[in-house]
């Protein structure tokens, strides 16, 4: 029960820390925040910033992390709004809302998501309270993840793979990179800001790499077999899309056993 408190605490901690980052002057460009705002305060399970927390507090030191792990929500964030788009999954509900594009149109759906991302930079820049070396290397860890050979490099794969039938080898790379690039990175960033050691990143990173493979496993079983109301989007949307997932190349039964 403890855990489950602390866990709730950090759920919370990491809003009020986002909402504190978003502390925005209305002017000429106010819809703009307004769009990055619905997409960022629309009930997202705050996993990775809650990871990077968890990571910091085991190490020591949790509040200076939080530019860290805002930053990593704001990009997985902004990753949701474009992965939304109609020239990607065209998906129209997400954290149980319209999607970005549905409400705000898609120009704005995706100047909200490059905001987001420009966003994610400059928080860690504006509010770093660790050593310069260390923000930098943590700064390093984010835009590696998010990258070409991390987030946006799995999504790469997954919108070339569309009505192709993909190997195991590719699916779990598009696995690693599109969902465990960002998960690991929040394990890394705060183990790092937390002041764990160069070896305990290395371990913690590799906790995190079957966390992230494991959490999209879920993710396909819960299009087949979730519910609308649980997951606060439509479900079926692989199958629409044609998407090679874990339930598609090994099963639902043996995905599970993966998971
Ligand atoms: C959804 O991520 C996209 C994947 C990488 C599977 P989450 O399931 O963490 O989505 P939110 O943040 O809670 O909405
Ligand atoms: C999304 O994977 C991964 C990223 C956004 C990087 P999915 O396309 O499976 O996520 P959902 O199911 O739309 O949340
Ligand atoms: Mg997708
Ligand atoms: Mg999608
Ligand atoms: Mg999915």
């Amino acid at each position: 029960m403890e855990f489950l408190d602390n866990l709730e605490q950090k759920i919370k901690l990491a809003g009020q820390w986002l909402d504190k980052y978003f502390d925005t002057k209305d002017n000429h460009q106010a819809v703009i925040y307004e769009a990055m705002k619905y997409s960022l305060f629309a009930g997202g399970k705050r996993i990775r910033p809650v990871l990077a927390m968890a990571c910091a507090e085991i190490f020591g030191n949790e509040e200076d992390v939080m530019p860290f792990a805002c930053a990593i929500e704001m990009i997985h964030t902004y990753s949701l709004i474009h992965d939304d788009l109609p020239c990607m999954d065209n998906d129209e509900l997400r954290r149980g809302k319209p999607t970005n594009h549905i409400v705000y149109g898609e120009a704005m759906a995706l100047l909200a998501g490059d905001a987001l991302l420009n966003r994610a930079f400059e928080t860690v820049l504006n509010h770093s309270a660790v050593v310069p070396a260390v923000t930098l290397e943590g700064l390093k860890i984010i835009a590696d993840a998010a990258g070409t050979e991390g987030m946006i490099g799995g999504q790469v794969i997954d919108i070339n793979s569309e009505g192709k039938e993909i190997d195991s080898i590719t699916l779990m790379t598009m696995h690693l990179h599109k969902t465990g690039a960002l998960i690991m990175a929040a394990a890394k960033v705060g183990t790092l800001v937390g002041g764990g050691t160069k070896e305990d990143v290395l371990k913690m990173e590799e906790f995190a790499r079957y966390l992230g493979i494991a959490f999209q496993i879920k993710d396909d079983i819960l299009d087949v077999e979730g519910t609308e109301e649980l997951l606060g989007k439509h479900i079926g949307s692989d199958a629409v899309n044609q998407k090679t997932t874990f339930v598609t190349l090994y099963g639902i039964e043996q995905a599970k056993k993966m998971l």
